[in-house]
């Protein structure tokens, strides 16, 4: 199969023949924010030229260094650990995931091509952390500490343990099992890094973690496990090529972002559910949440303006969820507004036998195939979510793919900078993230927190136990 194909953005279940005019949004509608879009997009064109947004230019970027270090170190390894967490975790998992088996830690290294397995514990659990590092063999691991800011407390902990473990376990070579992709400058990991002398990769500047997939800090650790990178560039420079029209009708990435907002802002649909039906795109959903929810869950806008704004993103799996959510997707409150992530083809043809010819209402099923049951099974929702007026759309990859995965990636980031342009806001920053991560400083004692550590213990005497039983 060709790898060249493109995804495509299909909306007709928001349109007011599928879903009615109350809950539909129309051609008038499309028309009055398409006005309004050109404008946007121009600007952001304008922010890209003047080098303020540089994740758009991640597709064209030279991925010799990262090819270079997975070729070098192939064989070498057997297990490829990324230590991040957030925008430098949830974008490995997704490629991972989408990309290589469900099933590629359990594969043997000549099955894999000789290529690592991937593990991203992005927790500071201790049981799961703590086992994980019992299972793996240190002499056979190689570390990748990832954080732009360099200072964030789940992955500088986790980090520390493993050099205190690696220092036990290899000795002196124990450099050699830790890579790092951080900062040019200013973080504190680049300090370690220039001082202990790492192997090391950049987050470009100006590329916040949940737009940084593309870069090396997702990059690697697909290299690592064999995904044609360069492809996946390929994928997003395609989809860039789509995003730079200035007309709605022919932009995806913008075209989401309006229908999104107005479900939003104009008819009450302020959760976003995001459904693949694949088990290889499960995890796509779970890098989306992130960058909608992070980006446009704001309190102020560009103005100063207090507008707490931002639709909650939610993450099912058809056909899975189907037997838990869709009950409530289909009769409960009309306030969520749906996106498919739809498989045309799988990488496997499942064929159902036909087994009990006298039985048939199970032997309808033989003589298909699964791949066939999983995509009637995503139309049969569509139809059951649009006949009681619940809009919901797709994304169809033709195949999944590195071509059609760096598509999805990139349309949806430039669908989250355009949607920032709708709502008015900031998506490239988190101040909301900050007062816990403050709050964590100053409960584990860091230096300079002892203002916010009075302040916490405070509260803390403040809660009652009769609140407590
Ligand atoms: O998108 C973001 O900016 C965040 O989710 C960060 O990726 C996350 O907080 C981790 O930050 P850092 O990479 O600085 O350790």
């Amino acid at each position: 199969m060709s790898n060249k194909k493109n995804i495509r953005f299909d909306f007709n279940n928001m349109m007011p023949d599928r879903v009615g005019e109350e809950h539909g949004l129309c051609l008038a509608d499309l028309q009055k924010i398409g006005a309004k879009s050109k404008g946007y997009m121009e600007e952001l064109l304008l922010e890209r030229a003047e080098g303020k947004l540089p994740f758009f230019d991640l597709p064209y970027q030279d991925v010799s260094g990262i090819l270079k270090f997975a070729d070098g170190n192939k064989g070498r390894f057997e297990n490829f650990v990324v230590v991040g967490i957030g925008g430098s975790a949830l974008g490995n998992i997704a490629l991972q995931n989408s990309l290589n088996s469900l099933l590629w830690n359990e594969m043997s290294q000549e099955d894999r091509g000789g290529f690592c397995r991937i593990y991203v514990p992005d927790n500071v659990d201790p049981e799961y952390f703590g086992g994980l590092l019992e299972h793996l063999d240190p002499r056979r691991t190689l570390f990748n500490i990832i954080s732009k800011s360099g200072a964030t407390a789940e992955t500088s902990a986790q980090f520390l343990i493993i050099r205190k473990r690696l220092e036990e376990s290899v000795g002196r070579s124990f450099k050699d099992h830790i890579c790092v992709t951080t900062d040019k400058k200013g973080g504190l990991l680049r300090k370690i890094v220039d001082a202990e002398g790492y192997e090391n990769f950049l987050v470009p500047d100006g590329v916040g973690g949940r737009f940084s997939v593309l870069s090396p800090v997702g990059l690697l650790s697909a290299a690592m496990a064999g995904i044609d990178i360069q492809g996946l560039l390929d994928g997003a420079a395609a989809m860039d090529a789509r995003c730079k029209a200035v007309d709605i009708f022919k932009n995806p990435a913008m075209m989401n972002a309006a229908l999104q907002y107005l479900f939003d802002v104009n008819k009450g649909k302020r959760i976003s559910v995001m459904m693949p039906y694949s088990n290889a795109l499960r995890d796509m959903a779970d890098w989306y949440r992130q960058l909608w929810a992070e980006s446009l869950g704001k309190r102020f806008a560009l103005d100063g303006s207090e507008v707490f704004c931002g639709p909650t993103p939610v993450k099912a799996l058809g056909t899975t969820d189907q037997h838990s959510q869709v009950q409530l997707y289909v009769e409960g409150p009309n306030d969520k507004v749906f996106t498919f992530l739809v498989a045309e083809n799988f990488r496997k043809e499942l064929p159902i036998p036909s087994v009990y010819k006298d039985i048939e209402g199970i032997d309808y099923l033989g003589g298909h195939t699964m791949n066939e049951l999983m995509n009637a099974e995503q139309k049969a929702t569509a139809f059951a979510l649009a006949s009681s007026r619940r809009p919901n759309c797709s994304v169809v990859f033709p195949e999944i793919s590195p071509f059609t995965v760096g598509q999805f990636i990139y349309m949806y980031e430039v669908s989250t900078a355009f949607a920032g342009k709708l709502y008015g806001i900031n998506p490239f920053d988190q101040p909301g993230v900050e007062e816990g991560k403050l709050a964590t400083f100053a409960l584990m004692g860091r230096k300079g927190y002892e203002e916010k550590a009075r302040e916490m213990e405070e509260w803390g005497k403040s809660a009652k136990d009769r609140w407590v039983i």
